[in-house]
């Protein structure tokens, strides 16, 4: 989603600028733009698409010396919310060529703030909300307000979560920074000062953070910075060391990132175990500080792919542990009104840590009285800072958009808290423990073994990349498997897919099985596998091309599929109750090798983003 960078104090600023921007474009952009005050006059250059095409118009401008010389430049990806994709409508936003904003998020009463400055004369180029920003600065700064005071008068108007950074040609050195429920973070450097969406989008600057909090607003000036609450009164607020630089992730040797972070998921999947799980065989999750003291249900909040590992986590905890466990998309927990009866604690699930829907779901529960824990991938990140108790999955950065390697290592930490409570509150012996945190150890090389599953894959590709629709099927732990494995396969192929639960096809979808629609089943001989492949049999029956993946009883019982893919053999109980981490990997790869034939950009699909910071 929206990233934002800006530079002030260094020579070159705007090539700066696009160094930060770089490393946000991971987030998902659809424009791209950059603004910067040389020799007393503002430049900008913008561009639709890709980064490229603004570095190329960016190398031009500056063969032709317009841009040689800056110290103060901000840029910004966008990702279309407010007016299509267009260069008028990519930031930065100006007001007559003097103020420049760039913006994350959504100002909501945009429309009257944009119908009074229309009143007023302000002329509008834009559809987009952002526009409101620059003008509200140059009116206040027309009435004789400095940008710190300009600045606060502009927060007094707009409502909405936003970050956004201004910047204007009377006041060449200085920047006005804030933030409301969007994440923003400024680096401090020697004689010079940085301001990101994230901190790696400026750790080529500087190692040296702050995160502003919620309500803050900053001015930001070479030498100083001073940040300000929502109250006006000034506040210090910590600043972090983040880890020396780690520059841009690069794809070791893999064609794209996606296929890396499958890849990879072996080796760092230990990782995540490592934290929690001591000699092998002892859990170290403090369930006090996950608000277990007593026996208590659970709400689990995520999205996406991030909440389909929620629903796993919660057959996993029911079972495990005989611990009742509620599943809630955040985007709807947020706006409904949820009993928490019987709840203590609250579990959210989010890779980036700044999933806005995620991170409203976390606040509303921790106004609701619940202890908040989250399980996350980015440290430092808004959910990280807010939430009381954060477990990470330490697996690096993803930067595929497509959640791989975050899915299964939220899930091996699911397992690990269905284990930990499991121990307390369902009698389970030291044993039993023993075996789980063995379990955990045996994943790496079984998935070494799934992954050897690819060339078979790579047929199934090849026989469903031009299929309309693609119908997933799954039952018990397998059923939101099932859903992900659908998810993923059109967020990065665009083909439609959906997932059902086996049993429920014949209450309503089986209505969209014709001939020759794939129908992809996941099935493990679990006891319950004769069910399902009745379910299959009935799609088989009705003209379905019928694709297994499955273990060797399965195989031979539904000897009628189309195309089958036999897992290898594992310890039955280990199988079973990890088949969903083991099965997410045919599941990831079939998405990949699809979307890889049909040639279509499987880092940065389409209309998504990586962090996804509007509601
Ligand atoms: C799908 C995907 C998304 C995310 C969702 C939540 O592959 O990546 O569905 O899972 O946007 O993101 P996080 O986990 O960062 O909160």
């Amino acid at each position: 989603m929206c990233g934002v960078v800006a530079v002030l104090g260094k020579r070159n600023a705007s090539h700066l600028v696009i160094e930060g921007l770089k490393k946000l474009e991971y987030r998902g952009y659809d424009s791209a733009g950059i603004a910067s005050v040389s020799q007393g006059l503002l430049q900008k250059i913008k561009s639709e698409g890709k980064l490229v095409n603004l570095i190329n118009k960016l190398d031009r401008s500056t063969k032709d010396k317009l841009y040689f010389d800056n110290s103060i430049a901000l840029g910004h990806t966008r990702w279309a919310t407010h007016g299509n994709i267009s260069l008028e409508n990519a930031h930065p936003l100006t007001s007559y060529n003097k103020i420049a904003v760039v913006h994350n998020g959504i100002i909501e009463n945009y429309q009257i703030l944009k119908e009074d400055l229309i009143s007023l004369g302000y002329n509008f180029k834009s559809q987009t909300d952002t526009e409101v920003l620059p003008h509200l600065f140059m009116k206040y700064i027309n009435l004789g307000n400095d940008l710190l005071d300009a600045g606060r008068l502009v927060l007094k108007e707009i409502k909405g979560a936003f970050a956004f950074v201004a910047m204007s040609v009377d006041f060449p050195d200085q920047l006005f920074v804030s933030r409301n429920s969007s994440p923003l973070a400024i680096g401090l450097g020697d004689k010079a000062n940085f301001v990101g969406s994230d901190a790696h989008s400026i750790d080529h600057l500087t190692q040296r953070i702050i995160y502003l909090e919620d309500g803050d607003h900053a001015l930001v000036k070479i030498n100083n910075i001073n940040i300000f609450d929502k109250n006006y009164k000034k506040v210090k607020r910590k600043i972090i060391n983040i880890q020396a630089e780690i520059g841009l992730v690069t794809k070791g040797g893999y064609k794209h990132f996606m296929e890396k972070e499958i890849f990879e998921q072996p080796v760092v999947l230990p990782q995540t175990t490592s934290s929690f799980v001591r000699n092998n065989s002892e859990i170290t999750i403090d369930l006090d500080k996950l608000g277990f003291k007593n026996k208590k249900s659970l709400i689990i909040c995520a999205a996406g792919t991030s909440y389909y590992a929620g629903m796993i986590g919660k057959y996993w905890i029911e079972q495990i542990a005989d611990i009742p466990v509620t599943v809630d998309l955040a985007s709807e927990y947020r706006y409904r009104k949820p009993s928490i009866f019987g709840q203590s604690s609250m579990l959210v699930i989010s890779q980036s840590g700044e999933s806005l829907d995620t991170l409203m779901a976390l606040r509303y529960g921790k106004e609701l009285g619940l202890k908040t824990n989250a399980i996350i991938n980015v440290e430092g990140s808004t959910i990280d800072r807010e939430v009381d108790y954060s477990l990470y999955t330490r697996v690096g950065p993803e930067i595929g958009v497509a959640s791989t390697k975050s899915f299964t290592s939220q899930l091996v930490i699911l397992f690990i808290i269905a284990a930990c409570l499991g121990k307390k509150f369902n009698n389970l012996k030291t044993l039993q423990i023993q075996k789980k945190c063995h379990y955990m150890n045996m994943l790496p090389n079984a998935i070494v073994k799934m992954l050897e599953l690819e060339s078979q894959i790579k047929i199934i590709a090849q026989n469903i990349k031009n299929s309309k629709s693609v119908i997933f099927l799954g039952r018990g732990l397998l059923y939101p498997l099932a859903l992900e494995g659908a998810l993923k396969l059109k967020e990065i192929s665009y083909i439609h897919a959906e997932g059902f639960a086996a049993g429920e096809m014949k209450h309503g979808p089986i209505a969209l099985i014709e001939d020759d629609v794939p129908v992809i089943m996941f099935l493990l001989s679990d006891g319950n596998e004769d069910k399902s492949i009745s379910n299959l049999q009935e799609a088989y029956s009705r003209g379905a091309k019928i694709i297994l993946i499955a273990d060797k009883k399965c195989i031979v019982k539904a000897s009628f599929a189309h195309l089958k893919v036999e897992i290898p053999h594992f310890e039955n109980e280990f199988q079973s109750l990890l088949s969903p981490i083991l099965m997410s990997i045919p599941a990831q790869l079939l998405a990949y090798y699809v979307a890889k034939e049909r040639g279509t950009d499987v880092d940065q699909p389409r209309n998504l983003a990586k962090s996804v910071t509007v509601e």
